[in-house]
């Protein structure tokens, strides 16, 4: 039976080839980040008010002018057809049997844009952006996207290249050779870290978020900030959001969990622009304590993909069902009738009580 977020990873990796697997779970280096984001959560204990009325807790939330059914989204995360044939497909239609569930598609997704666009039901899209030397192809992506619907850019700002995933050197992982992006032209993309050295643009700066608006009038968020310092020239440049995350402990491996620079950056942000957070969210709780600590909702990376292994978009929807039930039982069992309930009060360091 699977009754968490846990068993759906366990479920997975048990169908799943090891080397997909280890390119699915890994971090970079050690893997200190990639513990240490799930860690984080683990250091605040909740602190629930009792006889609320908070028996059916509303969920709903809006960002950037657009409701979400929950504050939580599907983080871009590559190549969704290493987990199941549809991929991106199956995840659209699974999110979309939820409701407005936002998924951002990766510029490696293993499907076309377009297809996922079809299958969008109430399902806000955001393309993530890596910004190619080859600008060309980078913006005639963006245009497909805003074609077809797409809501919003997210631009990876952590990744002028890949971090160096040892799981992936030692198994010399290549992709299979039925998968490759879906929306990408050419070829040499079968071991992702080459791939990403030759097209990846290495040189970016802030004026990067100009060109994105000279090509798009889509909001442009950054994903990858991890200091308060980072946040605020983000804003300066113009940003329409912001994504507190470490790429799941797969870039810089010594940074530390996203929860744990989470309120350094909400402070910097001080609610100018929406703040999302991934990396290590893997329960109900896990939301409420990143809304607490500053975060207007979360996205999911893997889990999604454990999801797909286990059910294609039924498995989705299953797993995105598990998350929302821990989510209402842990309002519930707060008092908190709705999202905006929540304050900072609402959690403590595990370190503030012997
Ligand atoms: C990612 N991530 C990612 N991020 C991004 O901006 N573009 C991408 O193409 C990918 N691809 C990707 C592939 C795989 C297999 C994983 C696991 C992750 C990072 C992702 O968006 C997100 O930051 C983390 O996955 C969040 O952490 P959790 O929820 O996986 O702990």
């Amino acid at each position: 039976m699977r009754l968490t977020l846990g068993d759906f990873a366990r479920s997975a990796e048990a169908r799943l080839d090891p080397a997909i697997w280890d390119f699915f779970e890994g971090g970079a280096g050690e893997e200190r980040t990639l513990a240490a984001n799930a860690q984080a959560f683990d250091r605040w204990w909740l602190r629930p008010s009792v006889l609320r009325g908070a028996d059916r807790p509303e969920t709903a939330v809006k960002i950037l002018g657009r409701a979400w059914d929950l504050p939580v989204g599907i983080a871009p995360v590559a190549f969704h057809t290493l987990a199941h044939p549809l991929g991106e497909i199956a995840t659209a239609r699974g999110t979309a049997a939820l409701g407005s569930v936002p998924l951002v598609v990766s510029t490696f997704a293993g499907r076309r844009i377009e297809e996922v666009a079809a299958q969008r039901g109430d399902v806000p899209l955001w393309l993530q952006v890596y910004c190619l030397r080859d600008r060309s192809i980078t913006r005639s992506l963006i245009e497909r996207a805003e074609n077809a619907g797409f809501e919003a850019l997210v631009l990876t700002v952590d990744a002028p290249h890949l971090g160096r995933r040892l799981r992936d050197l030692r198994n010399d992982f290549r992709l299979p050779a039925d998968v490759g992006p879906a929306n990408l032209a050419g070829d040499g993309f079968r071991v992702p870290a080459a791939h990403a050295r030759a097209e990846f643009d290495p040189g970016l700066d802030w004026s990067v978020v100009d060109w994105l608006r000279s090509v798009s009038a889509l909001p442009v968020l950054v994903k990858g900030i991890l200091t308060g310092a980072d946040a605020a020239l983000a804003i300066g440049a113009g940003v329409d959001g912001i994504v507190v995350s470490n790429h799941g402990g797969r870039q810089l491996d010594g940074v530390p969990g996203t929860l744990d620079v989470l309120p350094e950056i909400a402070d910097a942000v001080a609610g100018r622009v929406p703040l999302l957070l991934d990396g290590g969210v893997r329960r109900g709780r896990d939301v409420l304590a990143a809304l607490a600590l500053g975060a207007d909702a979360v996205l999911v990376g893997r889990p999604v993909l454990h999801g797909l292994a286990v059910g294609g978009a039924e498995g989705v929807t299953d797993l995105l069902t598990i998350l929302l039930d821990e989510l209402t039982d842990a309002m519930s069992l707060c008092g908190l009738r709705t999202l905006a309930d929540i304050t900072p009060d609402l959690v403590r360091p595990v370190t503030s009580w012997p």
